[in-house]
């Protein structure tokens, strides 16, 4: 053997430990998703993450290879939230809500912390139409931008544990309801109308708010709609006065429960 083969051989054998290592890193990583769930432990912890980051940041300091291991590693570390995601959920998390209810930024959130591919719905519409949902209201009408929600909703059907951040009117018509339902479980965000007003105040991309962007007229279109948003849900979250972070772990507790009884339901 001559002296390259002989350092391919040895290539190959550092790959299989490698490769061993993530079995095994995978298998200790859903461990300890299955402890904290049955242990009705808490499930979002991101200061272990920024934690596990600034020991190995440590570690690689004035490493020849610091960056190039340090984007191995962040794959890992992206790929272990997916395994935790994919063991918490089968589903998709559909997210339904007024507007400035949160949907977005819970939905940026729960992708951030499971590594789960978010669809905005508003965005992909307004992206395939070349418009802004207000142009879309104002060239089309509403009826045909209702149409093209229910036609994503029959399309995201195909797509499995990722999370739907919805219009708000999407839950207004029952068949997009049927539709979230197939292969999602429905979590309704709230907040008062005081709330909702601060955060649409300054936006200008929500043509039903643009001239009635105060508190009585919040309150009566949510007033309008509660029923449904209701009727929709399988969770419900209130939002005032929380932080993002405490809202996905209670999301993510509250649909733990929902699968518990879900699961106890069938067993007996
Ligand atoms: C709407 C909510 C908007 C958008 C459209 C209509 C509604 O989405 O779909 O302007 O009927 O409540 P957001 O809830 O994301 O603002």
């Amino acid at each position: 053997m001559d002296y390259l083969d002989e350092l391919r051989v040895r290539l190959a054998v550092c790959d299989e430990e490698i490769l061993e290592c993530l079995l095994r890193r995978n298998s200790l990583v859903e461990g300890i998703i299955k402890h904290k769930e049955s242990h009705n432990m808490q499930i979002i912890e991101p200061g272990q993450e920024t934690w596990q980051a600034q020991k190995l940041e440590g570690i690689l300091q004035n490493q020849r290879y610091a960056q190039e291991v340090s984007d191995v590693f962040q794959c890992i570390a992206y790929n272990s939230k997916k395994i935790q995601a994919r063991h918490l959920f089968h589903y998709n998390i559909v997210l339904i809500g007024f507007m400035g209810s949160g949907k977005s930024t819970i939905s940026d959130c729960l992708s951030d912390m499971f590594a789960m591919e978010t669809v905005e719905m508003d965005r992909i519409i307004s992206e395939r139409e070349g418009m802004s949902i207000s142009d879309i209201f104002a060239v089309h009408g509403e009826e045909y931008f209702r149409n093209l929600e229910t036609g994503l909703l029959v399309e995201l059907q195909k797509k499995k544990n990722v999370v739907v951040s919805c219009g708000g009117g999407t839950p207004m018509r029952e068949n997009n309801v049927e539709e979230m339902k197939k292969g999602g479980k429905v979590v309704l965000l709230t907040a008062s109308p005081e709330t909702i007003y601060h955060r649409v105040k300054d936006s200008h991309d929500r043509p039903l708010l643009e001239n009635n962007k105060n508190v009585p007229f919040i309150s009566e279109l949510m007033e309008q709609r509660r029923k449904k948003y209701e009727a929709a849900a399988d969770i419900i979250i209130e939002t005032d006065g929380k932080g993002k972070v405490e809202i996905c772990e209670e999301i993510v507790q509250k649909l733990l429960e929902l699968d518990g009884e879900r699961e106890a339901v069938l067993k007996s």
